[in-house]
């Protein structure tokens, strides 16, 4: 199926996009050679940025922490080859050379899933020295699309405001927090609820959970 994006009012950075029809309507805008960038860090929750990065369409260029890859075998069965294979280019955390540290490389956005609240803290304090908090301090002084999904319970008063600092500054907070008016069945609803949500903040229809009638 062709991935449909509501962002109406968004052009995406690459392509000149096409419009998508359902019979004589149009339902909406299907960028071409969409790309984002997709880090994961070392909070719990490394089964929500693997839907994501499965989930999501277009380029994706992934980043994960080490803390990331040694905390994935301890949530799935998967390797850190296995999540590689999802994504068309992967970065090393250190490789600061990398091109989504620069400012004049365009994407369309980043998503950091899960997002742990070392990482946070220092995108809140501007400290930018790995990849993934480098790349997110340049999506927010470009203006460009962050989004953040942090993973952690119960919040300190920094925590809270590191992800108040980070939404001021133009960052997305989407806190990992499964709902259960949907009555999810198994672990991976609980999963879809979160990704649905994340999607929709970027602006990527899905239809990975039941939405309120
Ligand atoms: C098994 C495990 C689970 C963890 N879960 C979380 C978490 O849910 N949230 C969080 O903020 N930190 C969590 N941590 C701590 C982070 O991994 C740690 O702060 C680390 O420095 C984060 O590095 P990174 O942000 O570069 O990935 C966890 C650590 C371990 C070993």
């Amino acid at each position: 199926m062709v991935p449909i994006y509501n962002r109406f009012s968004l052009p995406p950075a690459y392509g000149s996009p096409s419009i998508a029809r359902q019979g004589s309507n149009i339902i909406g805008i299907v960028p071409q050679d969409v790309r984002h960038v997709v880090a994961m860090t070392g909070a719990s929750g490394i089964p929500y940025g693997v839907r994501l990065l499965r989930s999501l369409p277009g380029e994706k260029i992934l980043v994960m922490s080490e803390m990331a890859k040694r905390i994935l075998p301890t949530e799935t069965d998967l390797t850190v080859a296995d999540v590689e294979s999802m994504a068309d280019e992967v970065y090393q955390d250190d490789d600061l050379f990398a091109p989504i540290a620069s400012g004049s490389y365009k994407h369309d956005g980043m998503v950091i899933c899960p997002c742990s609240e070392s990482t946070l803290g220092k995108i809140a304090s501007g400290i930018a020295d790995t990849l993934i908090t480098r790349a997110a301090s340049v999506c927010l002084k470009e203006g460009r699309q962050l989004v953040i999904v942090p993973r952690e319970t119960p919040l300190s008063q920094i925590m809270i405001e590191n992800e108040l600092r980070v939404s001021r500054a133009g960052g997305i907070i989407v806190p990992a927090s499964p709902a259960f008016y949907n009555k999810p069945k198994t672990v991976d609803d609980m999963v879809d609820f979160v990704v649905g949500k994340v999607l929709d903040r970027m602006g990527v229809d899905n239809h990975l959970f039941q939405r309120w009638a």
